[in-house]
């Protein structure tokens, strides 16, 4: 933990300009500062510094953010990693926060865990080059397996006695009991013994590369269990890692790529022969933490199969998952009887390269494949594959490439867009009403900025004014108050709360602030730890207007000639909100009088809106002349 005094320190020396600038060429354009935007290509420089405001924003792919989300986006860091480096920079000392005595425990198993991992590595690689490994390297090198890709990826061996390694760790004074918890040692009456025997062993590594666990593999086919895997451990949690991530990280970024294979032998292959961007989920069926780690160094994912493989079936949920989290998928099928660590062996460099590309199909077309519609005779079972199809399509978040999918899908299968439109309308629907699909509970993230109706478009504008005029005063009669304090006691006595689960949390943090220090204070907002609040509240602040060589002008002249205006715009910014919840108010009840349950207290009510709402158009238009 950091602590916060150290946070807020770093946000303070952090200069967006000084940060930006060490990776983008900026040049002065204005109060601003403008360059070539680095998180996406383009040739005419809309990426937009405002020094004064510590934010960035692109105005061609939309990313924004204050230095630390600068950071993270650019270099693929968590966030106290980016605070790390942002405090490095700055010459900023860290003292971690005093832990409590259970988090030191923790830490100190955790601890214990990485150097039991790491020491029996080290064992099982001296073993390997021992006398006992002469017939485990004999293997490793009929399986085409150099030094050199031995040395990377450091492989070892475990001997085949009963306790081999687990004596030599207690002799080495490690205790009994943390051997047990790596999954290294089993209990064996007092005594441990190995888990692993005469296996090959691939050991797993996180992010940053220390050792969480091992696969150990049989040598021989005789032998029933070809691989035994670590059970899970407090550093080994098997749906949050990638074997290969910590190899393939680099080249992940740089072919804005990611090959998933099944197996560690794949990854080693492939790596081997050249293709380094691959990771494995070694086995288990992809999650959506795996997919999330991915997402982090690119948008893309292709998955490669063996052409037997059982896993083929199960590849349909990992394509849904992958497309629901807003990535692209793509598949390739191995030939018959071979896996990519078999064929990768059979290809000339290039050539693997080139069937890769080559074989790689999107999801669409690799659905239809695998699942034939045009030999389907019953139309009902042809029907039910092709809406196995558009459900996948219709899980995509981004509008723009789902209806490119639904033009491609049209054409492929020969159905008309509209009706593929329709399906997808259907779906979401029966969807809706059951539970939120994580696609859609993605896109409400992801798209925070895009208000979905009229009721999300009226929240935004109060917010918008809220972060840009909040602090200006209003004349009511005699009295001054501020647009802010106007605004969220307006809420209140209406109970009004934001429909969107975005803006709720930005406008709840508002309130909040501005109950503490009476002011709204935008800076802490944009430099809030919560992503979410930040990019809402980045891209409310800076819309082309406001952060425009001209933004100041159009500002004074706002607020100081035209303050009546700022009034009405506020009044009328309120009212329009609550109509909106009068409306659905007013339908929800006018449904219920339909469907003929009717209540006296309901009519009641139903007068009372409609009044209420009268009432209100009548203020609004008088406001607004
Ligand atoms: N696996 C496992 N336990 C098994 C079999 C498989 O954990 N009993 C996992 C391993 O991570 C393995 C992957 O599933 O790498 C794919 O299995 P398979 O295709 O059978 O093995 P390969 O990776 O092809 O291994 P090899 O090339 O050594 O036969
Ligand atoms: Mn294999």
């Amino acid at each position: 933990m950091i602590p916060k005094e150290t946070i807020d320190k770093i946000f303070e020396a952090a200069n967006i300009e000084d940060v930006v600038g060490d990776f983008v060429q900026l040049k002065k354009r204005g109060a601003n500062m403008l360059g070539l935007c680095p998180f996406h290509n383009e040739k005419t420089p809309s990426f937009t510094v405002s020094p004064s405001k510590g934010i960035y924003k692109c105005f061609g792919c939309g990313e924004g953010g204050n230095s630390i989300n600068f950071i993270m986006s650019h270099e693929h860091y968590s966030y106290p990693e980016a605070l790390k480096y942002l405090a490095k920079k700055y010459n900023i000392e860290i003292q971690e926060e005093e832990l409590t005595y259970k988090q030191i425990e923790e830490s100190n198993e955790k601890e214990s865990l990485y150097t039991i991992s790491s020491f029996a590595n080290n064992f099982f690689k001296q073993e390997l080059l021992g006398k006992n490994g002469k017939k485990a390297l004999k293997y490793l090198e009929n399986r085409g397996y150099n030094e050199e890709i031995i040395k990377k990826f450091q492989i070892g061996y475990s001997p085949s006695g009963k306790d081999v390694f687990s004596s030599f760790a207690i002799k080495s004074s490690y205790k009994k009991n943390s051997l047990e918890k790596s999954g290294l040692s089993i209990k064996d009456g007092a005594n441990v013994r190995d888990r692993f025997r005469d296996r090959i062993m691939f050991p797993i590594h996180s992010f940053s590369g220390r050792i969480l666990g091992f696969g150990g593999r049989a040598l021989s086919k005789e032998n029933k269990v070809k691989y035994i895997n670590s059970p899970e451990s407090l550093i080994y949690q098997k749906n949050k890692i990638l074997y290969g991530m910590f190899f393939a990280k680099k080249s992940i970024i740089k072919d804005d790529l990611c090959y998933i294979v099944e197996g560690y032998t794949d990854v080693i292959s492939l790596s081997s022969r050249g293709v380094e961007n691959v990771v494995s989920s070694s086995g288990t069926s992809l999650t959506e933490n795996q997919i999330k780690l991915i997402r982090r160094f690119t948008k893309n994912i292709t998955l490669l199969f063996d052409g037997d493989s059982a896993g083929i079936k199960a590849s349909f949920r990992s394509i849904d998952m992958i497309l629901s989290e807003g990535m692209n998928v793509n598949v390739v099928i191995f030939p018959d009887g071979e896996d990519p660590d078999s064929y990768s062996k059979k290809l000339k460099i290039e050539e693997l390269k080139f069937f890769l590309e080559e074989k790689s199909s999107n999801f669409v077309d690799f659905k239809k494949q695998i699942l034939k519609p045009e030999n389907i005779k019953d139309p009902s079972k042809k029907a039910k594959i092709i809406t196995d199809i558009v459900s996948s399509i219709s899980l995509i978040p981004d509008y723009l490439t789902k209806m490119e999918y639904v033009k491609y899908c049209s054409n492929l299968l020969n159905i008309d867009e509209k009706n593929i439109l329709l399906t997808i309308e259907e779906r979401k629907n029966t969807v809706n009403r059951t539970a939120p699909l994580a696609a859609e509970k993605n896109s409400e993230k992801r798209k925070s900025d895009e208000p979905k109706n009229r009721l999300q478009k009226l929240e935004l504008e109060l917010l918008r004014i809220l972060l840009n005029y909040g602090n200006e005063n209003l004349l009511f009669d005699d009295e001054q108050i501020s647009v802010a304090s106007f605004i969220i006691d307006e809420l209140e006595m209406d109970d009004i709360e934001m429909t969107s689960i975005s803006y709720r949390k930005l406008y709840e943090e508002i309130r909040n602030r501005f109950r503490a220090i009476s002011k709204i204070d935008v800076s802490f907002f944009i430099n809030h730890s919560e992503k979410e609040i930040t990019s809402t509240c980045i891209d409310l602040i800076s819309n082309e207007y406001s952060i425009s060589d001209n933004w100041h002008k159009r500002h004074k002249i706002f607020t100081e000639k035209e303050s009546d205006k700022l009034k009405q715009t506020v009044i009328k910014a309120i009212l329009s909100l609550k109509i909106q919840h009068l409306e659905q108010r007013i339908v929800m009840l006018q449904n219920k009088l339909k469907g003929g349950s009717v209540e006296k207290i309901d009519i009641e009510d139903l007068k009372n809106l409609l009044e209420i709402k009268r009432e209100i158009y009548r203020k609004l238009g008088r406001s607004m002349v």
